[in-house]
């Protein structure tokens, strides 16, 4: 006994909530690292059961619109069953063939880029959907469906072609082949309140003229108009990211992710995809979440962020000691007797860290030094390296236990009874300046307060600043020493003094 047409349909749509529903369950695991894995585990089996659902449908569609009895002018809009298959596994061979090389050598450190590359191809994807879909508009649509199918592709297509260029200008400047400091073109708000108003009156337009109103063919006018939409789309999301710079780059992240959920969801629309409605609200809506989260950590203004804030030029720039006076350095068999003296330690991992993969000897330090019953605890600033979790994933996966790696709002109060803190490879989320500097440009950005502590150790290859280009105070007060060189190397230098008998 076979399935009815609108049985078959059914089903696609049950197996596409139930991916939904494993999405939602990714998610969830996520929050925590303790059930992370598990959310993982979801997520794939969602995506798999998602492409497998996709492909199916689309192969059924076109054997579907092939069958006898069904119009010719139907039957051509499809490609036959066998061509649909062929082009989709071609692209998704294509795909694999560019993505899994990249993605297998990609360091930790260059996760920002390649994931600010791939929201570009996202909002890319969402632009052409759109152009498709407005070339062949869905089948038996009234006009007043057609008029909401219009305005889903312009917004589709302004979503898309922002979230484009947005995502290429962040990947420039992540990948420091772009300066990070903001544009600021004079007038810059007034210009893109002007290209959102000429947006919209643009889309009106489109709406009434886009299409001939009998027979629902996109006119030439309609043409001229969505590729106008698409030109406005790529240009204030060029202008619009190229504005945020500097200290502000995180946020970036977040929201191009967002972006990129929300182009998804318009492709959903588009297209009547609901698996595409749900899983692109789902990240569009999670990154605004995360935006919001990290323009808190940092002190920052959700609405001043996006319209372009403050920034300057990345990369380390070795700056002037002579006012802040001088620093003092110790060697690694120093910082090892300092720790075999200490009842309670700290270590606060940055970028650094992460750049050197110094985090495997940091965890065999942080075990050799629990098992002589010292209390040793991870402070993790909320934008410490260059990704969201950043430190939160080079800890697990050195296997430190997660009971131990803290917040910063967890541990800030506690400094002030530590004997040892241990800054590796961290600079401006240790910066005291943060606090005590009103005209510094990370000026009342929350930070770690390591300087509290009886001792501090700063690990770094010289007295260059962090991200931000802004000078440390921290490493010219009296209780911090540095301890120059490569974070791993320096790291596994105190191993050694630690296995070596008083
Ligand atoms: P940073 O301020 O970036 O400083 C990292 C320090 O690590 C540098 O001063 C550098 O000094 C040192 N370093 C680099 N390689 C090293 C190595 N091999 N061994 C030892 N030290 C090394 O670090 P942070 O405290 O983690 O702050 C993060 C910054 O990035 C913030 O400004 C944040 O706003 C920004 N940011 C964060 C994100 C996210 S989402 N987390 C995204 C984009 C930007 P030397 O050169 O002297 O070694």
């Amino acid at each position: 006994m076979g399935l009815s047409v609108e049985q078959i349909d059914q089903l696609f749509k049950g197996l596409y909530i139930v991916a939904g529903i494993l999405f939602i369950l990714s998610l969830a695991g996520l929050s925590k690292q303790t059930t992370a894995r598990m959310g993982n585990i979801a997520g794939m089996i969602g995506m798999v059961l998602a492409l497998a659902a996709v492909i199916a449908a689309s192969v059924y569609e076109s054997w579907a619109v092939h069958q006898p009895g069904i119009p010719a002018e139907l039957a051509a809009t499809r490609w036959s069953p066998e061509i649909t298959l062929a082009l989709i596994i071609g692209a998704l061979l294509i795909g694999a063939l560019i993505g899994t090389p990249v993605a297998r050598k990609v360091e930790m450190t260059q996760m920002p880029e390649l994931i600010a590359m791939f929201h570009s191809f996202v909002g890319m994807a969402a632009v052409l959907v759109g152009f498709n879909s407005f070339a062949v508009p869905p089948a038996g649509e009234g006009s007043d469906a057609l008029t909401v199918h219009l305005v889903e592709v312009a917004l589709g297509v302004l979503i898309g072609a922002y979230t484009f260029t947005g995502s290429v200008i962040a990947y420039l400047k992540l990948s420091a082949k772009m300066k990070s400091a903001p544009l600021t073109l004079p007038g810059r708000n007034v210009l893109n309140l002007v290209g959102f108003i000429v947006f919209f009156a643009l889309m009106i337009w489109f709406t009434v003229a886009g299409v001939d109103p009998m027979t629902h063919a996109p006119t030439a006018l309609g043409w001229v108009l969505i590729i106008a939409i698409a030109v406005i789309g790529f240009a204030l999301g060029f202008h619009m990211v190229a504005a945020i710079g500097g200290g502000d780059m995180p946020v970036v992240v977040s929201m191009l992710n967002s972006y990129s959920g929300w182009a998804a969801a318009a492709a959903g629309f588009m297209l009547g995809n609901n698996l595409l409605i749900i899983t692109g609200s789902l990240v569009g809506s999670s990154g605004a979440i995360l935006s919001y989260i990290m323009c808190r950590a940092m002190n920052r203004s959700f609405i001043s962020v996006i319209l372009g804030g403050f920034g300057v030029d990345t990369g380390t720039v070795a700056a002037s000691d002579e006012e802040q006076g001088e620093h003092r350095e110790i060697d690694a068999a120093g910082a090892a007797d300092m720790l075999m003296n200490a009842k309670s330690v700290i270590i606060t991992p940055g970028y650094g860290m992460a750049v050197a993969k110094a985090q495997y000897p940091v965890a065999e330090i942080t075990s050799k030094l629990r098992a002589q019953g010292i209390n040793v605890r991870f402070g993790v600033h909320p934008v410490a390296g260059r990704l969201p979790g950043h430190m939160n994933v080079l800890l697990a996966e050195a296997n430190v236990p997660y009971d131990i790696v803290l917040e910063m709002d967890e541990i800030n109060e506690d400094f002030d009874d530590t004997d040892v803190v241990l800054v590796i490879g961290a600079n401006d989320t240790v910066n005291p300046a943060a606090l005590d500097d009103p005209n510094s440009p990370i000026a009342g950005m929350p930070v770690l307060e390591v300087w509290k502590a009886a001792n501090v150790i700063v690990f770094k290859r010289s007295m260059a600043t962090g991200y931000a280009g802004v000078q440390n105070p921290l490493f010219f007060k009296e209780n911090t020493q540095m301890l120059f060189g490569d974070a791993k190397q320096r790291v596994e230098d105190i191993l050694q003094s630690l296995s070596v008998p008083a």
